[in-house]
C-alpha cells in the first residue's frame, strides 16, 4: 500500500530561499553558506559517490553495524512498529532497519526532494508489501507542522547517516525535541552518530584523493552559477577541509587562491587570497558528549551500538 501524506507545512525550499541565504551569506565578516545547498541534483550524485569512498568510513561501517547487529537491533525495538525516518533520501539504510525489526507495521519517509521520495517509497512497498509506506514532502523546518497516520503502533524514529552532525548545536536540540514532539511519547529514536577520532582517519574522508569531496564542496559555486546568475571562477577557489579543535568538528571550507571578485544576481562580492566559504560543519561526537545533547533535547541514550574500530556509533533514545 502506498498513500502520499499532505506535508502539512511548506513545499522543498524555493528558489529566493536561496538567493537570500547566498545574499546574506557572502555579506558576512565570515563568509558561509548553509550546507543544505550542497545538495542539489549533481550534489546528491555526489554525495552517493563520496559514500563509496574507501576513506569516507561512515556509511560502510553504519551499513555493517545495521547489518552485523540486526538481531539486537530486533530485540532492543517493539514488533508492528512505524518506523518513521528523518530525511529518508534513497531508504538505503530502511530495508536493513526494516528487515531487523519483527514484523514493521508502517513506514514514513521524510524527504524534502520529490525525485528521492517517491522512487523510494514504491520500492520499499514493492520489497516489503505487509508495511504500509506513507511519504510525507517535506524539511526538518516543517516537522512542527507535521502529522503521523494514527493506527496504534509503536513508533520508532530513525535518522541515520550522521547528519545530525551537520547541525549546530542549537540546531540539533531544536531536531531532537520537534521529533520528540513527532513521535510522541513511548517512542524510540534510532540515530547515526559518527564519533571522535584521530586526525589521520577524519581528515582524508573529507578530502579525498580523487577529489570526489573537493567536486562536491566546488559544486556550490556551479550551483551558485547557474540559478543565480553568478560570475564564480571555479578554478580561482580550492576545497579545503579543517578540524575545528575546539567544535570538535570537521568544517569545509572554499578558500579563494587569489584576489577576486564574483556577481551574484547583479551584486559583486570581493574575495582577498586565501579568504574562505565556510560551506560545511561536520561534527563529531564522544558517546558522552552525545548523550548530554540528547538530553537538552528531551531524549536519553538507552543503548549504543559502537563498531570494533570504534569508528561510528548507532545510538538508540528512548
Ligand atoms: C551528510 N553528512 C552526514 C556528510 C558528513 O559526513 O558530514 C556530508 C559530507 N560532507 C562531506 N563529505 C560528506
Amino acid at each position: 500500500m502506498l498513500e502520499p501524506l499532505s506535508p502539512h507545512g511548506q513545499h522543498p525550499a524555493p528558489d529566493d530561499d536561496f538567493l537570500d541565504a547566498v545574499l546574506h551569506g557572502l555579506s558576512l565578516r565570515n563568509k558561509s553558506l548553509p550546507s543544505r545547498f550542497l545538495y542539489d541534483a549533481r550534489g546528491s550524485d555526489l554525495f552517493e559517490h563520496i559514500a563509496k569512498l574507501p576513506e569516507y568510513y561512515p556509511t560502510r561501517t553504519e551499513i555493517g553495524l545495521l547489518k552485523e547487529r540486526a538481531r539486537e537491533f530486533g530485540a532492543a525495538l517493539p514488533g508492528r512498529a512505524m518506523v518513521v525516518e528523518f530525511g529518508s533520501g534513497s531508504s538505503r539504510k530502511t530495508e536493513l532497519l526494516l528487515a531487523a525489526l519483527d514484523r514493521p507495521a508502517a513506514y514514513v519517509p521524510i524527504e524534502i526532494s520529490a525525485a528521492a521520495l517517491y522512487p523510494a517509497a514504491r520500492r520499499i512497498a514493492k520489497d516489503f508489501p505487509d508495511v504500509d509506506v506513507y511519504p510525507v514532502l517535506g524539511g526538518f523546518h516543517d516537522l512542527e507542522r507535521m502529522r503521523l497516520p494514527l493506527g496504534g503502533s509503536p513508533l520508532v524514529g530513525f535518522f541515520p547517516g550522521s547528519t545530525i552532525g551537520n547541525f549546530s548545536r542549537p540546531e540539533a536540540v531544536d531536531f531532537l525535541l520537534s521529533a520528540r514532539r513527532l513521535l510522541g511519547p513511548g517512542a524510540a529514536f534510532l540515530l547515526g552518530v559518527d564519533l571522535q577520532k584521530p586526525l589521520d582517519i577524519l581528515l582524508p574522508a573529507y578530502n579525498d584523493a580523487d577529489g570526489v569531496t573537493a567536486a562536491f564542496n566546488l559544486n556550490l559555486l556551479a550551483r551558485i552559477n547557474r540559478d543565480l546568475e553568478g560570475t564564480f571562477d571555479l578554478g580561482a577557489f580550492e576545497h579545503a577541509a579543517i578540524w575545528n579543535e575546539r567544535h570538535h568538528r570537521i568544517e569545509m571550507h572554499l578558500r579563494s587562491l587569489t584576489g577576486q571578485c564574483a556577481n551574484v544576481a547583479g551584486r559583486t562580492f570581493s574575495f582577498a587570497a586565501g579568504e574562505t566559504i565556510h560551506t560545511e560543519n561536520s561534527h563529531k561526537y564522544t558517546p558522552e558528549g552525545f548523550a548530554r545533547l540528547a538530553g537538552d533535547g528531551g531524549w536519553e541514550v538507552s543503548r549504543v551500538f559502537i563498531d570494533e574500530k570504534r569508528l561510528f556509533s548507532v545510538q538508540l533514545l528512548a
